[in-house]
């Protein structure tokens, strides 16, 4: 595995590496996993399966201060670099992507991705401009790295559908593979901020993918309805003391769009349960997708 700051050097190591890795025909397929560094499980599992699917493997490891609004803590953000790249390559990367700041953003970026309305929403709504900066970042990287399948995961269900919105409408040639979200074996969501809870907390916060568990017996209640499952989930949520809600949202997947219709949980349409919430100072996102 080779570590590479450049954008000229992972260039031409690119170009290099896929000649030789073509097939007779010529095709050679170029795996992409970005990340904000600082890796866990879930991170790996992605890796892997680029790995399994692909000839050649990138991970890329930078914190895009594009994507940190003014009270969000860029300079906090955690970092293991040496950490990281032994995971990366325990995982089977070939190449790891980490470029400075100057190298990304050499001066002030005067263009970026805007996604509009699936960005007004969810996350996007307590944290504006952070999906333009996803998706800028995210451009630039495709557009260095020319993967032909990018990873990335469902635990970030509102980032995967701008990602596809936006390579759809930039016509950008890549296939973009939604990834199961890792949990722990008691089924907690993997993040890298669960370290962060304290012991009442880490277990408190089961309540989140216990009350998407439940979502599924709830939604096949015949007389169901988005109103009603939205309460039943707060209200089982609520029930662990130390839980703030931030947002219990239904919409439609992966447009992002208000469920209607008087049996919206008849399997036409892929519904997307989202919640947040804090325990304590820690934020945590966890969502599923049903009848997808
Ligand atoms: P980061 O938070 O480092 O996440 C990198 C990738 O790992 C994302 O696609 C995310 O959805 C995935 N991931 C995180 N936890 C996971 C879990 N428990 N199971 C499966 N996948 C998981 O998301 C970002 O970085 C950035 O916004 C980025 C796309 C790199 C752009 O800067």
């Amino acid at each position: 595995m080779e570590a590479i700051v450049r954008i000229e050097e992972l260039r031409s190591k690119l170009k290099a590496a896929r000649r030789n890795k073509a097939n007779a025909e010529g095709e050679v397929r170029v795996g992409f996993m970005p990340t904000l560094g600082y890796m866990h499980e879930g991170h790996m599992s992605l890796i892997r399966q680029a790995r399994r699917e692909c000839d050649i493997v990138v991970v890329s490891i930078f914190v895009n201060p594009l994507q940190f609004g003014p009270t969000e803590d860029f300079d906090k953000y955690p970092r293991d670099n040496e950490r990281d790249l032994s995971l990366a390559e325990g995982a089977g990367a070939d190449y790891v992507f980490l470029p400075s700041v100057t190298e990304m953003y050499p001066a002030p970026t005067k263009t970026t991705v805007v996604v509009k309305e699936l960005t007004d929403t969810l996350c996007g709504a307590s944290r504006p401009g952070h999906f333009d900066g996803v998706a800028t970042v995210v451009t630039k990287l495709f557009n260095i790295v020319q993967p032909d399948r990018a990873y990335f995961g469902m635990k970030d269900a509102q980032q995967v559908a701008v990602i596809e919105q936006f390579t759809r409408d930039l016509n950008i040639p890549v296939q973009i593979v939604r990834c199961e979200t890792l949990r722990e074996p008691d089924g907690l969501a993997m993040s890298s901020r669960n370290v962060y809870l304290n012991e009442d907390e880490r277990k408190q916060a089961l309540v989140l993918s216990k009350s998407l568990s439940q979502a599924e017996s709830w939604m096949a209640e015949p007389d169901m309805t988005v109103g009603k499952l939205e309460l039943n989930i707060r209200r089982m949520i609520e029930s662990a003391p130390l839980a703030v809600i931030d947002y219990v949202t239904i919409l439609t997947y992966p447009g992002l769009e208000p469920v209607t219709g008087v049996q919206p949980f008849n399997g036409e349409q892929p519904i997307l349960v989202a919640l947040a919430v804090k325990f304590g100072k820690t934020r945590l996102i966890d969502n599923r997708i049903f009848f997808s």
